[in-house]
């Protein structure tokens, strides 16, 4: 090798762009058979004057292609993590924007009836998920043999405590602690032991509503409800009572909104409504006066006051304000679904 030849090499390997490059440089150079290596081995092959001479000079040779390499070898690095860096932060590209959550339908659909309630002298209150049997059942009329137990499909826990079947436990202990005037709304949440379909969960949401004051009248309850539907589904809503049985109210009715997604002129079109089933009505829950039972449970004298109560199940009205024909659609964890609201 001569002092050119080193010239060369060294020019090649600063020409590297890979260490894969680099490597089979430093092997053809310096490798076992490289060509450095092979030059040196045979200076023994040299007359003796020689050796020294072309030994130091080889050496040389050797020192200076390694530090070509070394320093090659780093440039390569640098340069790699320089990429990688730029790759993985770069400061200057615009933003990811955070996704934004919004309201459940359902828990909009609340806070829309919570807000219509207040505007009309509602108080909110929220009671206990898990009740004794006097708050679910004795205290409301329903005592350990009443029938209307059965229809309950009431879920028990080890205690003999219940998952509450309805809210109108709430208005038992609101009465307790509060003297009339009465006048609440109490959403939350229902469990009952039931099988799921198209109009029915295991576990819903509930709105109650109560109101105990002097000379409440069967027509309090029919303006209130019709305020209140109206303000939910539109003014051209229409309200039905029709007569029902509730332990804890005398006399009940059954409450039903005419259905706001068929027409009345089209009966094509509303034969074939998912939401009424061709009715033209749709059912949203129970009300009715406050039984004297009742009142008398929790110290209130039925001759002196009087009251009414309703309760329906936010997932019905839900269901039929965003016309969703499967209650079950609302609570499966499909953002595709809730999405659209
Ligand atoms: N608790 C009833 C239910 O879960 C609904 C209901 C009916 C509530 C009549 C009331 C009422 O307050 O007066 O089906």
């Amino acid at each position: 090798m001569k002092q050119r030849d080193v010239t060369n090499a060294i020019k090649k390997i600063e020409a590297a762009e890979t260490e894969e490059e680099l490597e089979e440089l430093r092997v053809a150079y310096l490798g076992r058979k490289g060509e450095l290596t092979q030059e040196l081995r045979s200076i023994g092959q040299l007359p003796e004057s020689e050796r020294s001479q072309r030994g130091k000079t080889l050496n040389q040779y050797k020192k200076r292609l390694e530090h070509a390499l070394q320093q090659q070898r780093e440039q390569i690095r640098a340069r790699r993590l320089e990429t990688q860096s730029q790759q993985a932060v770069d400061l200057t590209r615009p933003g990811i924007g955070p996704r934004r959550g919004r309201l459940h339908p359902v828990e909009t659909l609340q806070y829309e009836v919570i807000g219509l309630m207040q505007q009309i002298g509602f108080q909110v209150i929220e009671g206990p998920e898990v009740e004794t049997d006097w708050y679910n059942f004795q205290a409301l009329n329903m005592g350990p043999d009443h029938p209307a137990r059965d229809t309950a499909d009431t879920f028990y826990l080890e205690d003999g405590s219940i998952p509450r079947t309805h809210t109108s436990p709430v208005q038992i202990r609101y009465m307790e602690e509060n003297k009339p005037p009465v006048r609440i709304i109490s959403p939350g949440k229902v469990y009952r032991n039931e099988d799921e379909d198209a109009t029915h969960l295991w576990s819903f949401r509930q709105v109650e509503g109560l109101v105990v004051d002097e000379g409440i009248r069967f027509s309090d309850l029919k303006g209130t409800l019709e305020c209140m539907l109206k303000g939910i589904f539109g003014e051209d809503t229409q309200l039905r009572l029709r007569p029902d049985y509730f332990p804890y109210t005398e006399p009940s009715a059954e409450v039903d909104a005419s259905c706001m997604m068929c027409s009345e002129d089209d009966r094509d079109e509303r034969s074939r409504c998912q939401v009424c089933e061709g009715t033209g009505w749709v059912e949203l829950g129970g009300s009715g006066m406050v039984h004297p039972r009742v009142l008398g449970n929790v110290g209130i004298d039925p001759e002196a006051y009087s009251g009414f109560a309703f309760g329906f199940g936010l997932e019905r009205l839900a269901a039929v304000k965003y016309q969703v024909p499967d209650m079950r659609h609302l609570w499966r964890p499909d953002l595709r679904f809730l999405e659209q609201f």
